[in-house]
């Protein structure tokens, strides 16, 4: 268990008004604590909201050993804070802690820094249906020096934004580029955790998509380039002749909560689901045929986003009607309901705090 000194702000931020955005706007306070080989992790503090003081020689700005993760924070009408299966996103920081030569930090702390630090700012915690309070832990390296190997310092923090929908569409589908010049990740590498070179090296892709009117890119897999993986910001969920499938995790995916969330509903209520490979050719033909039905993506910013038209080489797929479907919306109402304190937790992933 920490002992995590607070020290509050003495000047606390005007709350924001009308539409928040996605990660524009930081609360009054962040979570840090340091990790040296011989205290390990050690000085954890909530301190007021802060630039960073750092050598231009520190490792983080030079070989990009850093790792983050994405969760949210809720408020239901009586006050009542809860999160979203934090565990899983403390598993999967130590699985990209692993990946990336960092320390790991142990499951029960991580839950308990950012239980706290959201306490410390539930204020901020916006209630607008679709808004919520997104969280940001994330760990760099911290030492000075040039050589390349694993850093012997960190340093783990944690910010909050209040967020409304991460496209500012909202709950309308979006446009999705299925790329085939680009890749993000191959099996090996690092396409399972959540580092920011992974994010980074999507961004040339992603610019190609914008010029064209499209939203993120569909990334093939970094081989053969015919099997589809996942989106810049999320997974991607298909419903092809009334069946729900999604890419099998193969290395190169992240295994996402919301994806775990989706399959997890979706097996509840009885649909067909398959994780598999889905080659892009696949979904041209289920299109032609009418079996296209449905397509989402799922992450924890994006939560469940129904994607409307694919675009591959020169084709463009609308998908359905071109509207929301009846299981994305299904989801999005479920997995709200049951993030926000309206709907019935069967599985017990809402935490009190
Ligand atoms: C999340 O959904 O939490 C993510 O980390 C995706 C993102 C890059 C905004």
């Amino acid at each position: 268990m920490l002992n995590i000194k607070v020290t509050r702000t003495t000047s606390p931020k005007k709350k924001p008004e009308g539409e928040l955005g996605f990660g524009k706007i930081f609360t009054d306070h962040m979570f840090e604590m340091t990790y040296t080989k011989n205290q390990g992790w050690h000085d954890a503090k909530i301190k007021p909201f802060s630039n960073l003081s750092l050598s231009p020689a520190t490792v983080i700005f030079h070989y990009g050993q850093e790792i983050f993760e994405g969760l949210k924070a809720y408020k239901d009408e009586s006050g009542k804070c809860y999160l979203f299966r934090p565990d899983m996103n403390a598993r999967r920081m130590n699985t990209s802690a692993k990946r990336l030569c960092m320390p790991e930090i142990p499951e029960e702390d991580f839950i308990q820094a950012v239980a706290e630090l959201v306490k410390t700012d539930r204020d901020w915690i916006p209630t607008n249906p679709g808004t919520s309070l997104y969280i940001r832990p994330f760990m760099i390296a911290t030492e000075e020096f040039l050589g390349v190997a694993p850093s012997n310092e960190y340093k783990f923090m944690i910010i909050l934004s209040p967020s409304g929908a991460y496209y500012k569409d909202g709950l309308n589908p979006v446009k999705i580029w299925i790329e085939d010049e680009y890749v993000r990740a191959v099996r090996g590498g690092t396409g399972f955790t959540k580092t920011g070179a992974n994010y980074a090296i999507g961004l040339a892709g992603q610019e190609k998509a914008h010029a064209d009117g499209y939203s993120q890119v569909l990334w093939l897999d970094g081989i053969e380039r015919k099997y589809v993986e996942e989106v810049g910001a999320m997974n991607i969920f298909f419903v092809i002749d009334g069946k729900v499938v999604t890419p099998l995790l193969n290395g190169s995916i992240l295994p996402g909560v919301t994806r775990n969330t989706v399959l997890a509903l979706c097996n509840s209520w009885g649909y067909p689901v398959e994780e598999r490979k889905i080659s892009a050719e696949e979904l041209l033909t289920a299109q032609k045929n009418g079996k296209l039905e449905e397509v989402f993506g799922t992450g924890t910013a994006a939560v469940i986003s129904p994607v409307g038209t694919l675009r591959f080489q020169d084709e463009v797929l609308t998908v359905g009607d071109g509207k929301i479907g009846t299981l994305s919306q299904k989801l999005y109402d479920t997995v709200t309901g049951i993030q926000l304190g309206t709907c019935e937790d069967p599985f017990n992933w809402r935490m009190e705090i």
